[in-house]
């Protein structure tokens, strides 16, 4: 059977880390991307062996994705999952007509550009399969008709994550390329918090995404397999 490949972004922990181990489970060849190399990703390559690829990758860093697309390519020659999964600042306690632009600027840089830059980077390798998927980690909470004064920088980067995933999937279709936006409902995490549901069904979701096959839907918005508004949630 031929190999399967997957790279995963902000796997150091929660739901990037889950989803990792998901895929491994599936026996895909996963390139775990973290800031840090150690740590809980790590002990992936204790449990799954030599298919656990531990790499640094901040995703605002264009020499980080470059080089990771590089061994990629020289190893595999092709990618059949990306997961845009890296995120930051659930900013609830500021609201939009009294933002920190910092914090603006810094989700935007990761929860867009960031996936962003990473399209960029793999659409090659992900075209070299029949089919491939890619999948961007969203949230209800960037759902237009959601939107409030709360939590400004993350609805807006969401909102426009979920704008790319439609750009995206217009664009990459006829190469094959199942795009799609998912939301893992909310899930206990650093960044959600507790109360929310176990890591391991938000992951579920997004493992569901990125394993369709050729015959899948492409440019929705789903949590846990279903399809969800780009509007209300
Ligand atoms: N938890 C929820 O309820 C929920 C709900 C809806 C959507 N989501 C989305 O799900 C995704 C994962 O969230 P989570 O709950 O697992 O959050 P988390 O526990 O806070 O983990 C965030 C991950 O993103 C990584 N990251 C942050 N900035 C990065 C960058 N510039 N480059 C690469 N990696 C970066 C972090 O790495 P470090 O360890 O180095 O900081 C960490 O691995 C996010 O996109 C989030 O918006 C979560």
């Amino acid at each position: 059977m031929t190999e399967r490949i997957a790279v995963v972004t902000g796997g150091s922990r929660g739901l990037g880390l889950e989803t990792a181990r998901q895929l491994l489970e599936l026996g895909y060849i996963v390139y775990v991307g973290v800031r840090e190399v150690g740590g809980a990703a790590a002990a992936l390559g204790e449990r799954f062996g030599t298919i656990a690829r531990v790499r640094t990758l901040d995703v605002t860093r264009d020499a980080d994705v470059q080089a990771l697309a590089r061994e990629v390519r020289e190893q595999h020659g092709a990618l059949d999952t990306l997961v845009n999964n890296a995120g930051i600042h659930y900013d609830t306690d500021q609201v939009a007509s009294r933002a920190n632009l910092r914090i603006v600027e810094e989700a935007l840089a990761t929860n867009v550009v960031g996936a962003w830059r990473m399209a960029i980077a793999f659409a090659p390798l992900l075209a070299a399969r029949t089919h491939a998927t890619l999948v961007n980690v969203s949230s209800g909470a960037g759902a237009l008709g959601v939107i409030g004064a709360s939590r400004p920088a993350y609805s807006v980067s969401k909102a426009a994550m979920n704008a790319l995933t439609i750009s995206l999937a217009a664009d990459l279709k006829p190469q094959g390329i199942l795009v799609n936006a998912v939301c893992p409902g909310w899930v206990a995490t650093d960044m959600g918090g507790s109360g929310g549901r176990p890591v391991a069904d938000g992951a579920r979701g997004i493992v569901w995404a990125a394993t369709l096959t050729d015959s899948g839907p492409h440019g929705g918005f789903f949590r846990d397999g279903q399809p969800i508004s780009w509007v209300d949630g």
